[in-house]
């Protein structure tokens, strides 16, 4: 199967996507058929251009890499802002990945609305428009008889959710629980090695996990996000990041690590979403955890999440959850799951 599909954000994600399919081109061909025809770019930071004909991937990233913009070395209509862009574009797939923002989603809600009432399918990794309005959006996917898939929102490549969505299907499922965030488990684990919360800050920033503004790490936000995403699929709800109790790391002490290490625990980052008597509950709060239990050897930059189902009992999954290769698989797997 061809696709004709245009990128909106060319940033780690957009980049991470583009080198696994210029690398994998033929094994894609020969092993599922994928042909994936480039029409259009478009980024804020390196310029927007689209064409029909189609523009050579390997040839954007080389651009980008030496420090070019694609509009100077790119042949095709340029200078469109997204919107333009996706109105333009001969697309049937938009992959969409700006920046997230869980304030009001923007700006890839509105891209994401465009691309779908234009009857595009929409491959995202943006947290912000799926954790604030997933039911909207996936009605709007199925009125205009699109996919919206957005497997890289939460725990990029290792498929958090087409474990939940695919895997397990038909099964009952009554609390979902993860280590969703790597930053703030790779800080938790360097204070474990005697580290202060802002010395095992600065390594995680000098290391390039954390950002400069810390914000959405360390106060929980990421993991807010994510464990709504995955208790909307899991409960069929629609709680939204401000449902969630939410308490990040900024307060966790080297005393209250080395103290719950002392009695065989370990202080994680623990995201929770579970049904009770009173509906759908979630948080994001610092648990104490034994060490030997699955959540308890999650060190590092790793992501964990367990599912608790009635027929299958708990069933985990752990791997990566960050980095442009990472997030790019998970782009792949829903563009694959666009030919099956
Ligand atoms: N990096 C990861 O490991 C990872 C993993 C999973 C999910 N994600 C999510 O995937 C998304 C992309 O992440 P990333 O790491 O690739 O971010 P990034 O490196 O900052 O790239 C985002 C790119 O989108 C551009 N952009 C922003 N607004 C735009 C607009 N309106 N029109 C066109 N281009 C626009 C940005 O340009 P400017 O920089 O000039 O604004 C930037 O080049 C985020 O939502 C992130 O949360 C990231």
């Amino acid at each position: 199967m061809e696709f004709r599909l245009a990128l909106i954000g060319f940033g780690v994600v957009g980049r991470g996507f583009t080198e696994i399919l210029v690398r994998k081109q033929e094994y894609l061909q020969r092993k599922y058929g994928l042909k994936v025809k480039y029409v259009g770019i478009c980024d804020i930071k390196y310029g927007s251009v689209v064409s029909h004909e189609g523009l050579d991937p390997a040839k954007a990233l080389e651009t980008v890499k030496s420090g070019g913009t694609l509009e100077k070395h790119l042949n095709g209509v340029k200078g469109l802002n997204a919107l333009e862009f996706i109105e333009l574009s001969n697309a049937d797939v938009v992959v969409e990945a700006t920046w997230t923002n869980l304030e009001v989603g923007e700006p890839g809600l509105t891209h994401i609305k465009k691309a779908l009432n234009a009857g595009k399918h929409v491959i995202t990794t943006n947290k912000g428009p799926i954790a604030l309005a997933f039911k909207e959006l996936d009605s709007l996917a199925k009125s205009k008889g699109v996919k919206l898939l957005f497997s890289g929102t939460v725990m990029s490549g290792t498929p958090s959710i087409r474990t939940l969505i695919r895997g397990l299907a038909g099964c009952y499922v009554s609390e979902v629980a993860g280590i969703l965030n790597g930053t703030t488990n790779y800080i938790l684990t360097k204070m474990e090695e005697g580290l202060s919360f802002n010395e095992a800050l600065r390594d995680a920033q000098l290391r390039g996990y954390a950002e400069a503004d810390p914000t959405m790490d360390v106060d929980a936000w990421d993991p807010a996000a994510k464990i709504v995403i995955l208790a909307n699929i899991a409960f069929g709800s629609d709680i939204k990041p401000k449902d969630v109790i939410r308490e990040g790391i900024r307060n966790v002490t080297l005393d209250n690590i080395k103290d719950a290490l002392r009695r065989g625990k370990r202080v994680k980052l623990v995201a929770r979403a579970w049904i009770d008597d009173g509906g759908i509950r979630a948080k994001v709060t610092p648990e104490e955890v034994d060490v030997n239990s699955f959540f308890g050897q999650v060190g590092g930059t790793v992501n964990a999440v367990m599912y608790r189902t009635d027929s299958l009992g708990d069933v985990y999954l752990i791997g990566r959850g960050a980095g442009g290769e990472e997030a790019g698989q998970a782009v792949l797997a829903d563009l694959i799951e666009l030919t099956l």
